[in-house]
C-alpha cells in the first residue's frame, strides 16, 4: 500500500510559524512521525512539500498508477485552488484532506475548502495526530473498498 503525503505552502515553516495554531514541532518532526507510523501500519508513505501550486499539481499527476492513496494538507491553497481540486479528480486516487488547525474555527475565508468535494474524508484540528488518523483511515478504506 503506497501513500503519498503532500504538504502545501508554509508548512516547511512548522515550528516557526504561528505556534498558537500549528504547535512547536517542525516539518522534519512531522516527516519522522509519518515514517514511524507508516512502519507501524505496514504501509509505505512518501512525504512531499512544496510552496508552489503548479508543483503540487505535477506531484498529484505523477501519483497516477503509482500510489494507492493521497493524504494532503493543501494549506492556503485549500481555500483557493481549483487546479489542485481538478488534479485530485483527474487521477481519481482516494484522497484525505488534513489540517493541523481547525480552519472552520478561524477566519471566515478559511471555512471554504475547494478540495473537500474530491476527498473521502477531512481531518482537522487534531494537530500532527491528524496525519496519523488519516493514515489509519486510508489503510482501512483501501482494505475495505
Ligand atoms: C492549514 C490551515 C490553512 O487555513 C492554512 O492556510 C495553512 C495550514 C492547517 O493545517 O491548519 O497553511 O491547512
Amino acid at each position: 500500500m503506497n501513500i503519498l503525503v503532500i504538504n502545501g505552502p508554509n508548512l516547511n515553516f512548522l515550528g516557526i510559524r504561528e505556534p498558537e495554531h500549528y504547535g512547536t514541532k517542525t516539518y522534519k518532526d512531522l516527516v519522522k512521525m509519518i515514517d514511524k507510523n507508516a512502519n507501524r501500519l505496514g504501509v509505505k508513505a512518501e512525504c512531499y512539500q512544496s510552496n508552489h501550486e503548479g508543483e503540487i499539481v505535477d506531484k498529484i499527476q505523477s501519483a497516477y498508477n503509482r500510489f494507492d492513496g493521497i493524504i494532503i494538507n493543501p494549506a492556503a491553497y485549500t481555500h483557493t485552488s481549483v487546479a489542485i481540486l481538478d488534479a485530485i479528480k483527474a487521477v481519481n486516487i482516494p484522497t484525505i484532506e488534513v489540517h493541523i488547525s481547525d480552519p472552520d474555527m478561524r477566519d471566515e475565508f478559511r471555512k471554504v475548502s475547494y478540495i473537500r468535494q474530491a476527498c473521502i474524508e477531512t481531518v482537522k484540528g487534531l494537530g500532527f495526530d491528524g496525519y496519523i488518523k488519516a493514515m489509519e483511515d486510508m489503510k482501512e478504506y483501501l482494505i475495505n473498498r
